[in-house]
């Protein structure tokens, strides 16, 4: 493990005014939001899809430091030839890559998630590295609700769930690629914001525990968490204040200083929330935080150059315009200095 290296991509991940873009949608989500456009999910239209983001010069070098691909389109080439990765390195962003296989049933755990991907993964990282992969993503996910009889998430889901995803940044950072470390708390459900607090804090401090318990080194990784928000079905919904300062004081207290940044997930908001609370927590907090924090968007970033696309070649330059708009929006506000 080479840590300068490590360190050096995860600091360029963290550029200042620039944030990342998760373009790493496995086959059955990509299907999905094309269905919501009514374009069939085939090689060609991805390629061209994905292509027309990675082109989009004005988003890809002025906002975007890093783009997370699926196994596909890390080896796809846009219709000149040219690999789609030499695209996002020509605008001066950091290829990576989600190497999870998904986030399947968890033995004796009704309604929870365990993520696999473990078997194969040295030899995997070994041949990303080798096609341009300059670090990793794996998604950890926890629900808040009920399974079966019980109150979820359960110890047994955090636990395995942290286990697995310093397994995973071990073998990343044996490698020389940085790994992003994803625990995701979803916002399904009716919980309110405090419980999303209580269990965001309480996975936050398992993973770092596992993390140090695994020979992690911090300086060579990225943190992929959700904001503290309510559940989408609960009657009490929180203003955009009362999540930057939940957010920044859950992470100030389980998340150490030595890791190089926080890039937060979308996770169901819309686009401008999603900037509205990056922006509250720079705008607000920034003197008060021993990282920058960003952007990881995929949802929030894409929604709207998807539906501008369409799946048809004569509205490139619309759907480009609606990306870059996104990407400018979320650029400001990892500087704090977005307004609507
Ligand atoms: P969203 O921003 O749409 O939640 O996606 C980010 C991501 O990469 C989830 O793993």
């Amino acid at each position: 493990m080479n840590l300068d290296a490590l360190n050096k991509i995860a600091l360029a991940m963290m550029t200042p005014g620039k944030g990342i873009l998760a373009a790493d949608e496995s086959s059955g989500t990509i299907k999905k939001r094309f269905e919501s456009i009514g374009v069939e999910s085939t090689e060609e239209n991805r390629r061209d899809y994905r292509e027309m983001l990675f082109r989009t010069e004005e988003a890809m070098k002025e906002y975007i430091s890093g783009v997370i691909l699926f196994d596909e389109t890390i080896r796809q080439n846009a219709k000149d030839g040219t690999p789609l990765v030499r695209l996002i390195e020509q605008a001066g962003a950091v290829p990576g890559i989600k190497v999870d296989k998904g986030a399947k049933d968890l033995p004796f755990a009704p309604g929870e998630k365990i993520t696999e991907g473990l078997d194969g993964l040295r030899d995997r990282l070994k041949e990303y590295y080798g096609l341009g992969a300059r670090f990793a993503k794996w998604r950890a996910v926890i629900d808040i609700g009920r399974g079966g009889d019980r109150a979820i998430p359960s110890v047994c889901c955090i636990k395995t769930n942290a286990h697995a995803l310093a397994r995973y940044a071990a073998l990343c950072q044996e490698a020389d690629i940085v790994p992003i470390v994803e625990p995701e708390v979803l916002m399904d459900g009716d919980h309110d914001i405090d419980r999303c607090y209580e269990v965001t804090e309480y996975v936050l401090r398992a993973v770092f525990a596992e993390l140090y318990d695994q020979r992690v080194a911090l300086e060579g990784t990225i943190l992929k968490p959700n904001m503290v928000v309510p559940g989408k079905k609960c009657p009490k919904q929180a203003g955009v204040s009362e999540v930057a300062e939940k957010t920044v004081k859950c992470f100030r207290a389980a998340v150490p200083a030595a890791v190089p940044g926080i890039v937060f997930l979308s996770g169901g908001q819309s686009d401008e929330e999603a900037t509205a609370h990056l922006n509250a927590m720079n705008a607000q907090y920034a003197d008060w935080l021993p990282w920058p924090l960003s952007f990881s968007y995929g949802r929030a970033l894409q929604a709207a150059p998807l539906k501008a696309w369409a799946g048809k070649a004569e509205n490139v330059p619309a759907a480009q315009k609606a990306f870059a708009h996104r990407a400018r929006m979320n650029g400001l506000a990892q500087r704090g200095e977005w307004s609507d």
